[in-house]
């Protein structure tokens, strides 16, 4: 079997799929092992060894441990380490991310690690350089491995989070009962771990946060789309205060750096929450473990330094695991590992096969010419919108008809926007456009994106020549008015990269952005509505 990991990239957790992630957490323990043991033959079936092999690291936000461990990975395979020095680059000039990195693909460097407050932009560059290779003839497509975007995820730091848990419970993935103290808000580890967490069957999650930093609804919706028993308390006094408390707590710092003025203001109040105290001592179990990617701040350190000699300490075990799980990691892009990796592949969806907008017969359904919904009638020749926005309020549909017309671009001629109720109560819009309309596939597309669920009659000497259903459609992309509502996402025009806007539907029937995974409905996926 071809090595299902070589030239992969690694953006969110999900990237790799839980059965892979499962066997990476093996190949870990073993490499750990072999080097605590000094065995040099375990360690050179892990060892690249590879001349031309190289990393390029690439940071844009400050770091430590993640940098500073990936450059100790790659001297572990013998390989060559480059490093932007992003203050003095031509980003500074204006030059587009794309730009950049594409020049940086021709260096014969293989692996680029990225870390950036702009979200989904490995992403983007795993695409963009992808194509860029393919163009020019490279000998491979460059890989990339998101080091950290924004606060939207951190998948490396979530593999060595994971595989220190695992070490606590003997590599055991049937169950986790875990706290996650601090920033839950902000901190990019803790919302990998939504999906990361994925790796157990069955996972408890405390969120211990006060509600200025508490972990945003749409990661807690994850959670539980993920089957998760999820439960939420303000402070860790509140938790202290009930029986079941976890043998596991993750602790985050907060990240200052990504506050507005407002809750910066608040600062001290939000840290007592959060922060450990001696007093607490007595109320948690002795064999209680502490967990945290560090760093942790020297004046107001989460978990207080008083901990550090005791056998809490789970950080400073987590943290030198950090290097084992890149050299690993590292391993397995490059192709030097996984070949015995027996779990199923991989499947990319194939969404070209799923037919979203069908015609079906004008006559379809118990509807006769006769008993057309109010708005078809008066209309000879055009265009009649129906079943829009069915069961929302009368004013919702009304906005959102705004909405639907304006983007078909079908603003300007005569007709107008109806809303009627059915016999079971519900209200639903029409929009019916007498005159010529000639509405091609792509026009078709973008209603079934604006208005699922509708039906489209094209009216001709007042009778129904064609009829479509429309459905969600599985992806939404390529229509220049979409925008993904993240100011932070490589996709927002805020960031001026000119990247357009890519949707994936969700198992609910929502919108998650291809490249920061925020989630929208349908109505909020278009400019215009902005
Ligand atoms: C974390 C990060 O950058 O998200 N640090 C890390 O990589 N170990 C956590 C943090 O900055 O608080």
């Amino acid at each position: 079997m071809a090595n299902i990991f070589k030239g992969r990239s690694l953006n969110v957790i999900e990237d790799f799929s839980i059965e892979e992630r499962r066997y990476f957490f093996r190949k870990v323990a073993e490499l750990k092992k072999a080097i605590v043991t000094g065995d040099e033959a375990t360690m050179d079936r892990f060892r690249i060894a590879d001349p031309d092999f190289g990393i390029y690291e690439v940071f844009l936000e400050d770091s430590t441990r993640t940098k500073e461990s990936f450059r100790n990975a790659a001297k572990f395979h013998h390989a060559k380490v480059s490093e932007l020095l992003c203050s003095s680059s031509s980003i500074n000039k204006g030059e587009s991310y794309a730009d950049t990195f594409n020049m940086l693909s021709g260096y014969s460097n293989t692996i680029f690690i990225v870390r950036s407050k702009v979200e989904g932009l490995t992403k983007w560059l795993s695409e963009e350089c992808g194509e860029y290779a393919e163009r020019n003839a490279l000998p491979y497509r460059p890989s990339f491995i998101n080091a950290g975007d924004g606060k939207h995820e951190h998948p490396t730091q979530e593999l060595l989070d994971e595989f220190t848990f695992l070490e606590d419970v003997d590599m055991d993935f049937s169950h986790i009962h875990l706290a996650l103290v601090g920033d839950l808000y902000h901190g990019r580890t803790v919302h990998s771990k939504c999906d990361g967490l994925k790796i157990f069957d069955s996972v408890k999650v405390d969120l211990i946060a006060p509600a200025e930093l508490m972990m945003p609804e749409s990661y807690i919706e994850i959670m539980k789309d993920n089957g998760y028993e999820v439960r939420i308390f303000s402070s860790i006094e509140e938790y202290l205060g009930q029986k079941d408390v976890a043998l596991m707590w993750y602790f985050t710092r907060p990240q200052l750096e990504r506050m507005g003025e407002r809750i910066l203001q608040k600062q001290d109040m939000l840290r007592e929450a959060i922060t450990f105290r001696k007093e607490f001592l007595d109320r948690i179990d002795p064999r209680t473990k502490f967990y945290h990617p560090l760093p942790r701040h020297k004046e107001h350190p989460t978990i207080p330094t008083f901990l550090d000699k005791t056998s809490f300490n789970g950080w400073e075990r987590q943290a030198i695991n950090g290097m084992y799980c890149r050299i690993v990691l590292l391993s397995l892009i490059a192709g030097r590992i996984g070949e015995d990796y027996e779990g199923p592949e991989r499947v990319e969806k194939d969404f070209r096969s799923e037919e979203y907008i069908i015609e079906v017969a004008p006559g379809d359904g118990n509807k006769k010419e006769k008993n057309y919904s109010e708005g078809v009638r008066p209309i000879r020749d055009g265009i009649v919108i129906d079943h829009i926005c069915k069961g929302d309020t009368p004013s919702e549909i009304r906005t959102h008809m705004r909405l639907i017309s304006s983007v078909l671009g079908i603003d300007d001629g005569k007709g107008g926007e109806w809303v009627s109720c059915g016999a079971d109560g519900k209200f639903k819009g029409i929009i019916f456009r007498p005159g010529e309309y000639d509405l091609g596939r792509k026009d078709l597309k973008r209603l079934a994106a604006l208005a699922p669920s509708c039906t489209l009659n094209i009216v001709r000497d007042g009778k129904v020549e064609k009829k479509f259903r429309t459905h969600t459609p599985p992806r939404i992309y390529n229509f220049s008015d979409l925008c993904c509502s993240n100011e932070a996402c490589i996709s927002h025009p805020l960031n001026g990269e000119g990247v357009p806007a890519k949707f994936y539907r969700t198992h609910d029937g929502q919108f998650k952005c291809a490249y920061c995974g925020k989630v929208h409905s349908f109505k909020e996926i278009w400019k215009k509505n902005r």
